[in-house]
């Protein structure tokens, strides 16, 4: 069985004051919440003190990106090793953001998905198309060239710390989501991908998020869905109630 995961990508919001409060709301809300696996992640600077307001909760922590490089003369990285001495579990590595603005490529992907597994992080690897993508009909080509360049290289027992998240460009900040059939669709699509290319049990046992646009009004039509097993959330993630309805799916 796989746990689902809820994750808040709070991008660039919140002072480490912001953040921490938030956390502590947060924390109230959730706290009979054992069947999901919730995580939040916060820009690096208020990584420690969020870290140090999660103690006995059963939240956990994500930084938005990482180095592959331990240490070394790269001014303004941050390693994988220091992620994990702030408090980190987890790590989001190639979100559509990082790749549009920022250069990131499915080799950098690859590099900081390896970094991050072997510094004993989760590493929440993202793919997804852009609307032009998806309008010709490029779709799985886009996501199956993500995922082998993202993922190449890793072994069934890596795939423990792995978490794929599937985020539709056009549906990321955009108050669109995905239909739920469109999700499963792809969802689908990259667990036969997975199989074909790592095996069925990796397949089987690693988690595919769905990002984009989701809300406490959609969460649990796409948790419905068999091969969406947790969600990627943005916006609806930046406050404590909202972040809360949406962990508590369930009901
Ligand atoms: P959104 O962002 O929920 O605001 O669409 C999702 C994401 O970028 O991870």
């Amino acid at each position: 069985m796989r746990k689902p995961l809820i994750a808040g990508n709070w991008k660039l919001f919140k002072t480490i004051g912001e953040a921490v409060d938030m956390l502590n709301e947060l924390k109230s809300l959730v706290s009979n919440n054992k069947e999901v696996e919730i995580v939040v992640a916060p820009v690096f600077t208020a990584l420690s003190s969020v870290s140090a307001a999660t103690a006995g909760s059963n939240i956990r922590l994500s930084a938005q990106d990482c180095y592959w490089e331990e240490e070394g003369a790269f001014t303004g990285e941050v390693s994988p090793k220091l992620l994990k001495d702030a408090g980190c579990s987890h790590v989001i590595i190639g979100h559509s953001e990082r790749r549009q603005y920022f250069g990131e490529t499915d080799l950098t992907v690859n590099k900081k998905t390896k970094a991050a597994i072997a510094a004993g992080l989760n590493a929440i690897v993202c793919v997804g198309e852009s609307l032009a993508e998806r309008e010709s009909e490029q779709t799985f080509s886009v996501i199956e060239t993500q995922i082998h360049g993202g993922l190449a290289g890793l072994s069934e027992k890596m795939f423990a710390q792995v978490i794929v998240a599937y985020e539709p460009v056009w549906a990321i900040g955009t108050g669109k989501t995905a239909s739920e059939d469109q999700a499963q669709e792809v969802h689908i699509f990259i667990r036969q991908l997975l199989a074909r290319l790592f095996g069925k049990s990796v397949a089987d046992a690693v988690r595919i998020l769905y990002g984009g646009s989701v809300k406490p009004e959609n969460v649990k039509g796409l948790m419905g869905q068999p091969d969406i097993d947790g969600a990627l959330v943005g916006g609806a993630s930046l406050k404590a109630d909202s972040f809360a309805a949406i962990t508590n799916f369930k009901g």
